[in-house]
């Protein structure tokens, strides 16, 4: 049991604190469940991008997803395989695409076909080939929150069927291409085996359909999305969700391409802050603390739930759980029972280890918090909090007098 009280005490708050003995055992437990094939867990690095934690997974053997080059760089630094790297992402820039052929990671993953072209045309100018993958969009609803659905036409990723097939065939006649993968993602927060199940159907047949052109994919890539328990949400277990994906791909011979972000991180981190203030009117009870939504974004941008825990017992009344920063919309939750609390009591957030340091900002220049790893009982810093100085020091020396 984490002692979050003592890590507050020596770590000051607002702090996020990762177990990452909990990432060990769901990386492990989503691995195994694959392990009727060959399998790379490539780490959805946006869900979780410190260092230590991309090398924690790293050590594990992992891979990583990446989503800007800044992703791909912090994978390599925290000691990711290249060849285990594949960088995805609507809008790739010329110089990303250049320099991810250069650092010969597994595949470019295209989600367009004026991406094709340019990554054609750089390949070309660096005289090597690119390998590559197209994002598939099967037009399946995941039946998640619309801002993390990602599958269907109406969504700006990865490109329909026909287009994909003309995509492969083009790459495959290209002197500067090599298509060896084949990818979907129809959404985060994935709570149904249906949709994910349809989805590797379609795009199974797809691989199919482009054996008879002597085409050989090797990768099937799946993917993040595996959702966890926030509340009360009935989850899909790691050996279902394999099984349901195992079971598109009779008579194909290929290395599954996992993408999990959420499943490996979220519950593993806790946003740790105090109590400022209490306030009461004759409508609601504020608890203040000294944690904002420039720290954890979730509640404000997505009405998501996140449980609350303190330290306290006893009867409890409904509060809204806000912070300093100067928007309405800045709160953790709304009429939450707590207990009554007094200043400098512990406020913990939990299910913060994805999408949470990440989407975290400077608004109101609040320096961003300290990051801690927790591991076999020890702590360590992991991230040092953010000070007043780092906040300014590239405009400062722009500062006229
Ligand atoms: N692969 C691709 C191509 C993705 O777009 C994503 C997430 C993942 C993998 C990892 O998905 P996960 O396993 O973590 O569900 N900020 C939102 C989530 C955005 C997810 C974006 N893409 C949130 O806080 O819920």
């Amino acid at each position: 049991m984490i002692n979050f009280q003592e890590l507050a005490d020596q770590y000051q708050t607002p702090l996020y604190v990762y177990d990452f003995d909990y990432m060990t055992e769901q990386y492990e437990a989503l691995k195994s469940a694959f392990k009727a094939r060959k399998s790379i867990m490539a780490y959805a690095v946006k869900s979780n991008s410190n260092l230590s934690t991309i090398a924690h997974f790293a050590k594990m053997g992992a891979g990583a997803d990446c989503v800007s080059i800044g992703e791909v760089r912090r994978a390599l630094l925290a000691g990711v395989k290249p060849y285990k790297i594949i960088f995805s992402g609507v809008g790739k820039s010329d110089a990303e695409i250049k320099e991810a052929i250069e650092s010969d990671i597994l595949y470019i993953n295209v989600e367009s076909a004026a991406e094709l072209d340019r990554v054609e045309m750089i390949a070309q100018d660096l005289g090597k080939v690119s390998r590559i993958s197209v994002r598939v969009n099967p037009n399946i609803d995941p039946k998640t929150h619309p801002y993390i659905s990602t599958g269907l036409h109406g969504n700006k990723f990865g490109v329909d069927l026909n287009t994909a097939k003309r995509l492969y065939l083009k790459a495959n006649n290209s002197e500067h291409l090599d298509p060896v993968g084949i990818h979907f993602h129809i959404g985060s927060q994935l709570t149904e085996l249906d949709p994910i199940r349809e989805a590797s159907e379609i795009v199974a047949d797809l691989v199919r359909s482009l054996q008879v052109f002597n085409l050989e994919l090797k990768f099937f890539d799946v993917g993040g999305g595996l959702g966890i328990r926030y509340d009360d949400e009935k989850t899909i277990e790691p050996h279902d969700y394999a099984q349901a994906i195992l079971g598109t791909l009779s008579g194909l011979d290929l290395t599954i391409i996992c993408e999990p972000g959420r499943f490996l991180t979220a519950n593993a981190g806790y946003f740790v802050s105090k109590v400022l203030y209490e306030k009461k009117n004759d409508e609601k009870r504020f608890v203040i603390i000294d944690g904002a939504m420039n720290d954890l974004l979730r509640p404000s941008l997505y009405s998501a739930y996140h449980e609350i825990m303190t330290l306290k017992e006893g009867a409890t009344t409904k509060a809204d759980i806000v912070g300093p920063v100067c928007e309405s919309g800045d709160f953790f939750a709304k009429d939450y029972e707590l207990p009554e609390l007094n200043h400098n009591d512990l406020v913990i957030v939990k299910s913060a280890g994805a999408y949470g340091f990440g989407m975290g900002s400077n608004y109101n220049t609040r320096g961003r918090s300290c990051e801690i790893a927790v591991q076999a009982g020890e702590s360590r810093i992991i991230r040092a909090r953010e000070t007043f100085e780092d906040l300014v020091a590239l405009e400062k020396e722009y500062l006229r007098a």
